[in-house]
């Protein structure tokens, strides 16, 4: 019997989770379909509890529902670290959120692009749900040094107060900065997750903050951001956020389906698609 699943969220038309799902599904010999729901704003609760009723197992959750999808759910610690879910799976009555975003960016960065976190100095941008969203396992791999920047300062000082209990992870602690502070650091792994690059902008990033051999990441993805051309001018090697999405995937359909996908096949074949 097929097992439903589907991603929820407003807009979802944009949503490239069908194709990957549909490609997991064929590679392990599942017998699941993946749709895309649209949820007005007001009534994602009535969408979830319809697709459940109608017999759904899982659903992935994309913007703007994460947060209300997490008030909804019994939390996995990856949702309650994140204070959001991007994951539900209804079973024996009862509604589990986790958040995959983190383990999806950790095993991109790592197990695709090879570079190790522990012991690096890493920079994120951005205090938003996007950055609260990865922070934790970011941590968990003992960075040397994490620093979250933001424009507006209060929201990343309110994250890293948000991670305290999580500090001694990182050998030299995490710290709130303004962009104006950041020249005389530098980072050997720096991640865009403001949402500037969907405007084509970026963040006031001064130069000289990447070490030798940085990389710069933006969870942004199919486009070169104006972020990701700066981080190339200074040397650095540029990746976007696709194969997050792709591995953040795989991380639910792991949850879902007790089996884990290869994920490079897809990354590579789903890329040339694009
Ligand atoms: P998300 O949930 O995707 O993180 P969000 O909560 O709206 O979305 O957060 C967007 C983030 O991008 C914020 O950190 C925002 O900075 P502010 O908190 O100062 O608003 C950041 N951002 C968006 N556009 C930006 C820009 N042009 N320059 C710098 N930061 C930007």
């Amino acid at each position: 019997m097929t097992d439903h699943y589907a991603v929820v969220g407003n807009p979802v038309a944009h949503s490239r989770s069908p194709q990957i799902h549909a490609a997991f599904a064929r590679q392990t010999g599942q017998d699941i379909d993946y749709v895309r729901i649209f949820s007005p704003r007001d009534e994602f609760a009535a969408t979830v509890r319809k697709f459940r009723d109608e017999g759904g197992k899982g659903l992935n959750v994309t913007l703007p529902f994460k947060l209300e999808a997490f008030r909804l759910c019994e939390p996995a610690d990856s949702a309650l670290d994140a204070e959001a879910a991007n994951t539900l799976t209804f079973a024996d009555n009862r509604l589990r959120g986790d958040n995959t975003d983190g383990v999806g960016l950790v095993r991109d960065i790592q197990k695709n692009l090879r570079c190790t976190i522990a012991g690096r100095r890493v920079l994120i941008m951005g205090a938003g749900g996007a950055t609260r969203g990865v922070m934790g396992s970011l941590l968990h791999e003992r960075p040397a040094l994490l620093v979250v920047a933001n424009r507006t300062l209060d929201k990343a000082t309110g994250l890293v107060a948000h991670f305290e209990k999580f500090k001694a992870l990182a050998t030299h602690g995490i710290s709130a900065l303004p962009y104006a502070q950041l020249p005389g650091y530098r980072f050997d792994i720096v991640i865009n997750a403001t949402s500037a690059g969907l405007n084509d902008e970026m963040p006031a990033l001064p130069a000289g903050v990447f070490a030798d051999g940085a990389l710069a990441y933006d969870m942004v993805y199919g486009k070169r951001t104006p972020f990701l051309t700066f981080a190339a001018e200074q040397g650095a090697a540029i990746f976007d956020g696709f194969g997050m999405l792709v591995e953040q995937a795989a991380e639910s359909f792991l949850i879902w389906r007790g089996v884990r996908p290869d994920t490079a096949p897809v990354i590579a074949k789903l890329r040339i698609e694009d």
